[in-house]
This record gives C-alpha cells, sequence and structure tokens, in this order.
C-alpha cells in the first residue's frame, strides 16, 4: 500500500508549494478525492451538510468515528484529518486526550483537528507530546457560533488583529502542524501566513495562504446558499435535480425501465 502524506510532510510544505486540502464524509467521496488532495478533512460540517442539524454544536464522538472509518476506508494516501467535535476537547487537556486518542485509535486517522487559539494550545501541546499530530483552527470557528453571535468575518477592525495573530502563533508554538485560518479578512490571513512558522490553510481567507481547504459539497455545487469565499466548481446540484425529475417522469410514463433495463 502507498504510504500516506505524514504531519511532519506537511509543516515542511511552509511556503512552498501550496497544500491542497478538501473535506469528505463518506467512503465514495473520499476515494474521489484521495488522488489529488494532501488532506482529506473530516469536518464537523458533516453535521450541517449531511445531517441537516442547524449548526455544529449537536455533533457527536460517534458522528465524527463513524464518517473517520469511512473515509480512512475509502483513501489510501492523502492523510485522514478528523474534526474533534463540540464538547469533547475544551474541558481540559486530558479530556482532550482521551476524546483525540479514541478517533485515532477507532479510525487509523491521521490527526485530529481542534477550534481554538492561544487558550487551545496547552492543549495542543499536551496532544501533541503524546503523539497526536495536530491541526489548529483560528479566526471564525464556527464552534464558537453562539458566543460570537452568529458567522462573522474576523479581522473587520485593525484593532483584532494583534489577538488574531497572537492566537495562531500560540497554536504554532504548541506543536501544531498546520493552521486552518477561516473567515478573516485577506490582510489579516497575510499578516497571519507571515507570522507562524505552521503552514496555514485558508478557507475564506487570502490565495497567500500555504493551502486552501473547502467544503467538498459546498464546492460541487450540491449545497444551498453559499458564502463569497466558495467557488463552485460543479453544479451537480442542479445535475441531480434534472435526473430525479427525468427518472421520476419516465417512472410514471412507463419509459422506464427500458428494453435494456430487465432481465429476459
Ligand atoms: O468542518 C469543516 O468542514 C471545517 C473546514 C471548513 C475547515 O472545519
Ligand atoms: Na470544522
Amino acid at each position: 500500500p502507498v504510504k500516506r502524506v505524514t504531519a511532519p510532510q506537511i509543516l515542511a510544505r511552509k511556503g512552498a508549494t501550496p497544500i491542497v486540502a478538501l473535506t469528505a464524509y463518506t467512503a465514495p467521496l473520499a476515494a474521489r478525492v484521495d488522488p489529488h488532495a494532501d488532506i482529506i478533512l473530516v469536518g464537523d460540517s458533516l453535521g450541517m451538510v449531511v445531517h441537516g442539524l442547524p449548526s455544529t454544536i449537536g455533533v457527536t464522538m460517534e458522528m465524527m468515528i463513524l464518517h473517520g472509518q469511512a473515509v480512512v476506508r475509502g483513501s489510501s494516501r492523502a492523510m485522514v484529518v478528523i474534526d474533534m467535535p463540540f464538547g469533547s476537547y475544551e474541558e481540559s487537556p486530558q479530556q482532550a486526550f482521551r476524546n483525540a486518542a479514541r478517533i485515532m485509535g477507532e479510525t487509523g486517522c491521521g490527526a485530529v483537528k481542534l477550534e481554538g487559539g492561544s487558550r487551545m494550545a496547552p492543549t495542543i501541546r499536551f496532544l501533541t507530546e503524546r503523539g497526536i499530530p495536530v491541526m489548529g483552527h483560528v479566526g471564525l470557528t464556527p464552534q464558537q457560533t453562539h458566543t460570537f453571535g452568529g458567522f462573522k468575518t474576523q479581522g473587520r477592525e485593525t484593532d483584532s488583529w494583534a489577538g488574531h495573530i497572537q492566537d495562531a502563533a500560540d497554536v504554532a508554538e504548541a506543536g501544531a502542524f498546520s493552521i486552518v485560518v477561516e473567515g478573516v479578512v485577506e490582510d489579516l490571513a497575510d499578516r497571519i501566513t507571515e507570522a507562524v512558522v505552521a503552514p496555514t490553510i485558508g478557507i475564506g481567507a487570502s490565495v497567500r495562504c500555504d493551502g486552501q481547504i473547502l467544503v467538498l459539497d459546498d464546492m460541487l455545487g450540491l449545497t444551498g446558499r453559499v458564502p463569497r469565499f466558495v467557488r463552485r466548481f460543479a453544479d451537480l446540484g442542479a445535475q441531480a435535480d434534472q435526473a430525479i425529475a427525468d427518472y421520476a417522469a419516465a417512472v410514471r410514463d412507463r419509459g422506464f425501465p427500458g428494453d435494456g433495463n430487465v432481465y429476459r
């Protein structure tokens, strides 16, 4: 079997060729992403995208492990990173280690991701020193949506920049092998990328980040309204609508099954 991309390999990509990351939640789509991506993220966005939850707050360890197992089975070369769900890591470094070890042990993933800046640095250090590679996530952190009061682009006021840069620097210094920078103004994303030793993976950030990530279903056009930072590289939702409508019409007018679809 081909060896998977490792955390040290990603770390070494700082300032080099851009890191390609995408989400996947299922084995068949992970298999499609695998040949093209360095990192496949099993994001807790799966709560909203595939389970119909209103936010990522209700996502459980069991959901992350089940989808994580599917994505690891469906892929062979990309590094699989699994999001730690809300409530599974914030309490203490010990709680985070217990749950991260369970995620790694039960799925075979290469790393976990957790949200938060300076306040999570001791936890990130605790995990990395004990064999669990950690991807950081700063800027707009969706698990804090209730305290933020919604999804808001970060860094619109320059007096907030020092805090955001410190967050990313502390996460990198604690040992994160890469950091997702989400939903920040472009100039702040550039300042963060320049300031930290770990590669930054942008989403709603800047083309000058060390890599980019999108939610697969968003870039394939499978989800509804998407924010400005998403580029739809395909319109599979519209194709699916048409295919389903064609099927329904064919069933109703007995055009399906046809001669080629029956056993004689
Ligand atoms: O959950 C997710 O999909 C994510 C990415 C958008 C970074 O955290
Ligand atoms: Na996430």
